[in-house]
C-alpha cells in the first residue's frame, strides 16, 4: 500500500467490468484504493461493482460501491450527493464510462449515434455539473477523463465513438481552463490498444470473424511494444494525474498506447 492518494476521496465511474476481467475502471479504483484513497466504485451494473470492491476489500482497501447510469442527470448529481454525505468531500472524478460501436455513417444508426454521445460525452458533462460546486467550495479536486487515441487516429469505422472521445477532448480543455484559477485540475488519458474485457466484448467480431485470439495477436502486432496495454497502464497514468505529482499539469491530453498513435500504420 502507497500514500500518493491518502485523505483522498475518489469516485470511479465503469468500475466494473462488462465480461469478467481488467479493465480500465477496475484497475483505476483498485489502483486508487492501493494509494490509499476512499473509492466510490459506481456502475450501473451494481455486480459488477461489487467485483471491483471484493478485491479492494481483500487487499485492505476502502471502497463503497453505488449503482448509477452516469448518462441520466438525476443519477449523477445522487451520485455525487452520496458521495459527500458517506465520506464528507470528493476530490478525485475518474469518469471511465465509455461504450463502443462499430460503423461509418451509413452502417450507424440514429439511435445508436445519440446512445453513444450520450453514454461517451453527456455523462462527462453531467459529472462536472455535479461534482464542481463542491470542488469549489472544498477548495479544489481533480477530475480525469477517459478518452481513446480514437480521438486523434482513425480506426477501422467507428463514427460515433471516434466524434465523442474527439468530444471528451474539447470538454476536459474548456472545463480545465474554465477553473484553473479555482484549484479544479481536469485531464484527459487516450489509451490506445487495451486487452480488456471491453475490447473483446466490443470488438471481436470486426477484427478478426469473432476469432478472439486472433484478435488479440493482431492487436499486438501493431503495437510498437508489440503488446496491448492492460487495465493497470491507465490505471498508473490516471493514478499521476490524480496525485499532487501533477499539480500543475491541466488540460493535458496523456496518451497511453505503446507508441501506435505515432505510426503511419493502419489498423
Ligand atoms: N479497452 C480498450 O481497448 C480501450 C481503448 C481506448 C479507450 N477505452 C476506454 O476505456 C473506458 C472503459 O474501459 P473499461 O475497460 O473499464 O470498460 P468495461 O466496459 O470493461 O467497463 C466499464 C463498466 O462501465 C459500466 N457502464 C457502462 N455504461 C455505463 C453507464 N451508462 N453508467 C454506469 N456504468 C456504465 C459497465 O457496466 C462496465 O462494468 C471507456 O471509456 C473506453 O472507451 C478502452
Amino acid at each position: 500500500m502507497g500514500d500518493r492518494l491518502k485523505g483522498k476521496v475518489a469516485i470511479i465511474t465503469g468500475a466494473g467490468t462488462v465480461l469478467a476481467g481488467l479493465g480500465n475502471g477496475k484497475a483505476t479504483a483498485i489502483v486508487f484504493a492501493r494509494e490509499g484513497a476512499r473509492v466510490m466504485a459506481v456502475d450501473y451494473n451494481l455486480d459488477a461493482a461489487e467485483e471491483t470492491r471484493r478485491v479492494i476489500d481483500e487487499e485492505g482497501g476502502e471502497c463503497i460501491t453505488f449503482k448509477a447510469d452516469v448518462s441520466r442527470a438525476d443519477e449523477c448529481q445522487s451520485m455525487i450527493e452520496t458521495c459527500v454525505k458517506t465520506f464528507g468531500r470528493v476530490d478525485i472524478v475518474h469518469n471511465n464510462v465509455g461504450i463502443g460501436q462499430w460503423g461509418g455513417p451509413v452502417e450507424t444508426t440514429e439511435e445508436t449515434w445519440d446512445k453513444v454521445m450520450t453514454v461517451n460525452v453527456k455523462s462527462m458533462f453531467l459529472t462536472c455539473k455535479y461534482v464542481i460546486p463542491y470542488m469549489e467550495k472544498q477548495g479544489g479536486g481533480t477530475i480525469i477523463n477517459i478518452a481513446s487515441v480514437g480521438a486523434i487516429r482513425s480506426t477501422l469505422p467507428n463514427i460515433a465513438y471516434a466524434a465523442s472521445k474527439a468530444a471528451v477532448v474539447g470538454l476536459t480543455r474548456d472545463v480545465a481552463i474554465q477553473y484553473a484559477e479555482k484549484g479544479i485540475r481536469v485531464n484527459v488519458i487516450l489509451p490506445g490498444l487495451m486487452k480488456t474485457p471491453q475490447a473483446e466484448y466490443y470488438n471481436k467480431d470486426a477484427w478478426a470473424g469473432g476469432d478472439i485470439d486472433e484478435m488479440w495477436r493482431r492487436r499486438d502486432s501493431m503495437v510498437p511494444m508489440k503488446r496491448q496495454g492492460r487495465g493497470w497502464d491507465t490505471a498508473n497514468a490516471a493514478l499521476f494525474l490524480a496525485s499532487d505529482d501533477s499539480q500543475y499539469i491541466t488540460g493535458t491530453t496523456l496518451i497511453v498506447d505503446g507508441g501506435i498513435s505515432n505510426t503511419m500504420r493502419s489498423w
